[in-house]
């Protein structure tokens, strides 16, 4: 792994998969603990995709598992499909079958109800069990001591892909989306607002395919509309990109 942090930009680039799930894995029971060493409790938003599963297989299992505080540990989703929980597209089926399905005693799990025939209200409820389980006040933004993302290929991140109305809205904490890509299916996502008031916010971006975007969001010129992985931009918090070498140009 070598790491290039140009700029204040924390960049790490692993051989393969393998090696960034494991330090993706280490890096999420490392703030883990941390944060419920901290203040009792550790909330983090998972992100969909493929890319994380290894990961969270990893921290489902021993040795890793034993060490994440599960009991106060609140987990959320950055992002969902609109499709039922049980469907082979659905982000909270894949991290039931990858991790959730396999831990014990859990904090808390909130599953954004992508199912729900009005995408809007399935946003909408979501918010409320948010701002219920933050206590926040009306207008109020979580804090996730931890954002899991993952990055497609046209340099979307969660469900906020390029040219959509979602990247632009503020004073939501969640909101429905249109599709960018596949699956071609409605999707309910976090908001740029949410995901840069966290505390660590960890990109994992894998294989050649990402490698165009990648270079263009890291490098390239600002394309806000164009590259919505740009806007990424922790207000106080950290961002580390995990990266494998078929990602990274060179
Ligand atoms: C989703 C994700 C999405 C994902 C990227 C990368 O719902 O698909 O939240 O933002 O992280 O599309 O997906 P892969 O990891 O499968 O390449």
């Amino acid at each position: 792994m070598n790491e290039r942090a140009s700029e204040s930009r924390d960049i790490r680039v692993y051989d393969d998969l393998a090696a960034l799930s494991s330090a993706a894995a280490a890096e999420f029971a490392e703030i883990a603990a941390r944060a419920s060493a901290a203040r009792g409790r550790f909330t983090v938003a998972l992100t969909g995709g493929s890319t994380p599963e290894r990961a969270y297989r990893l921290l489902a299992s021993p040795p890793l598992h034993d060490s994440v505080p599960w009991s106060h540990t609140h987990i959320f989703f950055g992002d969902e499909r609109c499709v039922p929980p049980d469907s082979p597209e659905s982000n909270f089926g894949m991290a039931n079958r990858t991790i959730l399905g396999m831990l014990g005693d859990v904090g808390g799990i909130y599953r954004m109800e992508g199912e729900l025939p009005d995408h809007d209200e399935a946003a909408r409820r979501y918010e409320a069990e948010i701002a219920r389980v933050f206590e926040l006040s009306p207008g109020g933004l979580p804090v996730f001591d931890l954002v899991l993302l993952g990055m497609g290929p046209d340099g979307h991140c969660a469900s906020l892909f390029p040219h959509k109305p979602a990247l632009n809205v503020t004073d939501r904490i969640a909101v429905a989306t249109a599709p960018g890509l596949k699956p071609f299916v409605d999707r309910v996502t976090l908001t740029f607002p949410v995901l840069n008031n966290a505390e660590n916010v960890l990109f994992m971006v894998a294989g050649a395919e990402k490698a165009a975007a990648l270079g263009r969001v890291l490098d390239g010129p600002p394309d806000p509309d164009g590259l919505p992985s740009q806007r990424i931009r922790p207000t106080s918090g950290r961002l580390v990109w995990l990266v494998d070498r078929t990602a990274m140009r060179g």
